[in-house]
């Protein structure tokens, strides 16, 4: 899928000039550098192949763990090694494989860089917030560069989870609930890890995950099942993964859950004959941790071989067969492969040929990653190419682009800094938390809290806790600002100020892996604090420290102004104070409904149409008797700033497009305030008639903006069949004849339209 240009043009310079814009927007950005296949690692890889023993091509196809990991693995020739992050250790397993193995086949490590490595960033779906492409290539450009210094030469990321599923504690991870946005990120993503050639002693190779729907777990519950049709895995699911494979990503990891019955990494559909085959991805892809012993069934034949699950295989044997046949290449921390991989060969359940595929694939990756010719870890350079000022400073300006202000009333934000300001709440002073759910090799002491960058506006500011939130695995009443006992303080504080900034949410640990939550109001007695804080009269500014869209309809009758800040990084403290204090006016937007209440999951704003559609005043109808309204509590594209805009004089370039042409849609987007700010012009399309249900709406171009006060842009976007056709339940991509309606705007509300004709037809 192509993804639709933006182009802007701006009247401060002139009526016609041009200019191209970054990521989203910029073709030429995100042409595929897919690393072309070379001869000359194609014949070393096929020489290695024709020496290697039975034996060694099953320990190439396992991935060990860092605990897992030894001596005689590496001098066996072990594939590769996760999560081991001493760069000490790392050089010395690389010297025992390099110079002990008898092939002298360099181990691949790889790290759950997710949102950076030692320099956290934003968490992922803040960076979608900032729809801003620049924030997510500043982010893999450093993190790239901090990983491969310690001697990780794979990472596994981008993850491209597109979810309807706030309960899931994964949703952070990725770009939220539209295939479009996850896309560009995905792509930009990969090209700032991967450089044009992954070799260079700064880049790494990417693992795109989890191949597949992993997002869409049924009752948001972790590694649950997913029944997904054939269209909705490709117009919903797939293509942020199409997009990362174009821009290179030369890895990828299957998924735990199953898949209309068949589990991720057992998934022939997925990882052969759309991976593989469809898309020509050449590199290798591994199983998620133990997923391929979680094939077997229940109770497991052999406990020693791992965990059990799916019940599509009666043993470790068959799990490894399972999993190797259907494209799974690489096995990660279970053994099924390596251990039953010679038996399975004698009977026929493997052939060599696969098993060499698998082999080619991963020695392929290697010999792209350099690793053949620079296999050791330069030590001593480590710390100049970790945590720079400018990286601080980077990670900074992410925070700040990826926060979004949902409220504001009376012009509550920004602060004035000539007034006193209480800092309250149990994430008000917070270093761990910021973090977020994947902190890499990030340390709490790295991280700047609110208070600390709230001091640097305003040095007398005070801070009071209210109650505790204290980060732990497991869930306990009193570890979720379980007391009040802090609140008379918190509300003496509050009226002792001038402004109130109340800092709420959830711990890092809320979100993330296996971290599912069944109510998403703010956790344990956080709204009866921001109540009694409230009561007080002062204005008060909620600041959301958290993973995923809450319910939060009671934060918005309990306040004045609220900025969801997600997990910020190292520097959240830092960016949320520049927005509070209008250094930086914010321009960030939600990339995922924020539902009214859990009941009314899943709720996301490019859903199909129903043949009754919601309408809160009639019977019969798609809608909830106790809800008073069918949309979400903030929607899909929705982020206010301190100033206005105005968007209009939508243009269309033709009134209609050929199968095989493009339209091009302008339309004007002018700041209506006084002060410069940000906005996200956002282009939408419906097709009204089409042979399966299209989506009310489905994102296709956006461009993010800074304008003057008073100034105005003319942004440009081209649409063409890979924007208006979709996939039918055949896999078949199809341009069907007839009207497009199109919207633009900023948000998926978005009311300015016209509509073209596409006047001929394309399968
Ligand atoms: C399990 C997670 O699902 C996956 O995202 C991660 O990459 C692996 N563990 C390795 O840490």
């Amino acid at each position: 899928m192509a993804i639709a240009a933006a182009i802007v043009a701006s009247s401060t310079l002139g009526a016609g000039a041009v200019i191209a814009g970054t990521g989203a927007g910029d073709d030429q950005a995100l042409q595929p550098v897919r690393t072309q296949a070379n001869g000359g690692i194609e014949r070393k890889v096929d020489r290695l192949i024709r020496q290697m023993t039975v034996d060694e091509k099953l320990q190439q196809v396992q991935l060990l763990s860092d605990g897992q990991i030894t001596d005689d693995d590496a001098q066996k020739g072990v594939g590769g090694v996760f999560s081991l992050t001493d760069p000490a250790k790392i050089d010395h397993f690389q010297h025992v494989a390099v110079e002990q193995s008898r092939l002298h086949i360099p181990i691949l490590f790889a790290y759950d860089t997710i949102h950076g490595y030692r320099t956290v960033f934003p968490v992922p779906l803040a960076e979608a917030s900032s729809f801003d492409p620049d924030v997510a290539t500043d982010d893999y450009t450093i993190s790239s560069r901090e990983s491969a210094a310690v001697g990780i030469k794979q990472i596994y990321s981008p993850m491209v989870d597109v979810s309807h599923e706030p309960r899931w504690g994964r949703i952070v991870e990725a770009s939220g609930e539209d295939p479009y946005l996850g896309s560009v990120m995905a792509a930009t993503k990969v090209r700032a890890a991967q450089g044009p050639d992954y070799s260079a002693p700064d880049k790494v190779v990417t693992s795109v995950k989890h191949l597949a729907a992993y997002g869409l777990a049924e009752g948001g519950r972790d590694y649950n099942t997913t029944d997904v049709s054939e269209q909705r895995l490709r117009n919903l699911i797939l293509p942020p993964f199409k997009a990362a494979i174009d821009a290179g990503a030369d890895t990828a990891m299957c998924s735990f859950n199953s898949i209309n019955g068949q589990p991720g990494c057992a998934n022939p559909h997925t990882e052969t004959d759309i991976l593989k085959k469809e898309w020509g991805f050449d590199g290798f892809l591994e199983s998620d941790y133990t997923a391929v012993a979680e094939l077997r069934a229940c109770p497991p034949k052999n406990p020693d071989e791992g965990p059990c699950g799916h019940g599509v295989a009666a043993d470790g044997p068959s799990a490894g067969a399972l999993a190797l046949n259907a494209g799974t290449d690489s096995e990660m921390v279970s053994t099924n492969i390596r251990d039953n991989g010679k038996q399975l060969l004698s009977t026929g359940q493997i052939s060599m040929r696969r098993l060499d595929d698998a082999v080619r694939r991963i020695l392929r990756v290697k010999f792209r990653a350099g690793l053949f010719d620079h296999p050791y870890v330069d030590q001593a350079a480590i710390a100049g190419k970790t945590l720079q000022p400018a990286d601080r400073d980077a990670a900074r300006k992410a925070a700040g682009r990826s926060v979004v202000l949902l409220k504001n009333d009376d012009n509550t934000l920004p602060l004035d800094p000539a007034k006193s300001v209480a800092v309250i709440g149990p994430l008000g002073d917070d270093q761990h938390d910021m973090l977020g759910p994947w902190w890499g090799q990030g340390k709490d002491e790295d991280a700047v809290s609110l208070y600390t960058g709230i001091k640097a506006y305003n040095p007398d500011a005070t801070f009071t806790e209210g109650c505790k939130m204290i980060d732990a695995d497991l869930y306990d009443p009193a570890n979720e600002c379980g007391s009040d006992a802090g609140f008379a303080d918190a509300v003496a504080a509050a009226n002792a100020a001038d402004q109130v900034v109340l800092a709420l949410g959830e711990t890092r640990g809320q979100g993330g892996e296996a971290e599912v939550r069944s109510v998403l109001d703010l956790p344990g007695k956080q709204q009866e604090l921001l109540d009694a804080v409230k009561a007080t009269g002062k204005p008060v500014t909620v600041v959301l420290f958290n993973s995923r869209p809450l319910t939060l309809g009671k934060v918005v009758d309990s306040s004045n102004a609220i900025l969801e800040a997600w997990f910020g990084g190292i520097e959240a403290g830092n960016g949320v104070a520049d927005v509070l204090f209008g250094k930086v006016n914010p321009g960030g937007k939600l990339p995922v409904s924020f539902p009214q209440s859990v009941g009314q999951i899943p709720i996301y704003y490019n859903h199909e149409p129903t043949g009754r559609p919601c309408d809160t005043t009639q019977k019969y109808n798609s809608r909830y008797r106790d809800l008073p309204t069918c949309a979400p509590l903030f929607p899909f594209g929705f982020g206010l700033s301190y100033t206005t805009f105005k968007i209009d004089n939508l243009v269309l370039s033709d009134k209609s497009m050929p199968a095989r042409g493009s339209v091009q849609v302008s339309a004007d987007v002018q700041n209506t305030g006084s002060r410069a700010g940000d906005d996200v012009v956002q282009l939408y399309i419906h097709d009204p008639v089409a042979s399966l249900s299209q989506p009310v709406r489905r994102l296709r171009g956006f461009q993010r903006v800074t304008l003057d006060a008073g100034e105005k842009k003319t942004v440009t976007f081209r649409l063409d069949a890979s924007d208006v056709g979709f996939y039918d339940n055949s896999g078949r991509f199809t341009v069907e004849p007839g009207e497009i309606d199109v919207f633009a705007g900023d948000s998926s509300t978005a009311d300015l339209t016209d509509s073209f004709t596409v006047t001929s037809g394309r399968r």
